[in-house]
């Protein structure tokens, strides 16, 4: 049984203006039913639009709604609104993609002992990402949900003068593990979607302070080692479509 193709879709999107969470919106809607509905979200208006021009050339009877929101605001009752549908009917799956990010500051872990820098980055990229899936189920509380979180190998491996990236993957994927272990009904997957050629990778040739982790990425952008973002996200599509996961478990996108 296939979970998203053909199907009557509700799907919401963070970071939908450029790099991954671009591709997974256009990627996703070459899926859904007609009657399908998808919202946008990030700061970037241009962006958003852009991606939601794409879906509209790809099927126009999809709905795509975009909304600016910077996600280091978080506000439950806004997050509400968000994740609520604004067609009145039943969907066959109702999903949740956290995919906006940010890889924070570069510096050793011993020096990260600014709480205000903490707070900001754990806001963006941890607790924004808490009280959506929050508001997320008190809106939508009954039916098919799915939640994928975009992580990162990041969360299960340390890489040097990244501590800030690290713990927040980290944080995300085992509040989805534990989110996971208490309900039983809902579908979690947290998927890593390999070094992808995006922005975020540029910023972090720029500016990652490990000779090490520079060298790498360097190593791996110069050797066009980087994965396309278009592959990484066919990969979670087919992950999805053949349930090759255990709801609350991880996926690499280099797993067999
Ligand atoms: N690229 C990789 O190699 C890689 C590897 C593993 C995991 N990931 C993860 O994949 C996800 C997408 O990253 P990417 O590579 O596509 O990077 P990207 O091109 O920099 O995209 C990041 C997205 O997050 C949004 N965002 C950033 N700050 C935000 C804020 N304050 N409020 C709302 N939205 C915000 C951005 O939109 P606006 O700027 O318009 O707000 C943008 O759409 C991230 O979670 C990243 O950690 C990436």
């Amino acid at each position: 049984m296939t979970k998203l193709n053909g199907k009557k879709v509700f799907c919401i999107i963070t970071g939908a203006s450029q790099g991954i969470g671009r591709t997974i919106a256009i990627e996703f809607s070459k899926l859904f039913h007609s009657n399908s509905e998808i919202k946008l979200t990030a700061r970037s208006k241009n962006g958003l639009q852009s991606t939601s021009n794409s879906i509209r050339s790809i099927n126009k009877d999809i709905a795509t709604e975009c909304i600016e929101y910077d996600l280091s605001n978080p506000n439950f009752e806004t997050f509400k609104d968000l994740v609520k549908p604004k067609k009145n009917v039943a969907f066959d799956i109702y999903v949740l993609v956290h995919n906006a990010g940010s890889e924070g500051d570069s510096k050793l872990t011993k020096d990260m002992s600014n709480l205000q820098e903490w707070q900001s980055y754990m806001t963006l990229n941890f607790f924004s990402m808490s009280l959506l899936t929050s508001a997320f189920l008190e809106v939508n509380p009954s039916g098919h949900r799915l939640i994928i979180n975009i992580t990162s190998l990041a969360a299960v491996q340390p890489f040097k003068s990244l501590g800030y990236y690290c713990v927040g993957k980290a944080a995300r994927e085992m509040y989805l593990r534990t989110l996971a272990e208490e309900n039983k009904d809902l579908d979690i997957l947290n998927y890593s979607p390999g070094p992808v050629a995006t922005d975020m990778v540029d910023r972090l040739i720029t500016k990652v302070k490990d000779g090490g982790v520079k060298e790498s990425f360097v190593s791996m952008r110069d050797n066009q080692a980087l994965v396309k973002s278009e592959n990484t996200v066919a990969k979670l599509i087919a992950i999805l479509e053949q349930n090759k996961y255990t709801s609350g478990g991880r996926v690499d996108y280099f797993d067999n």
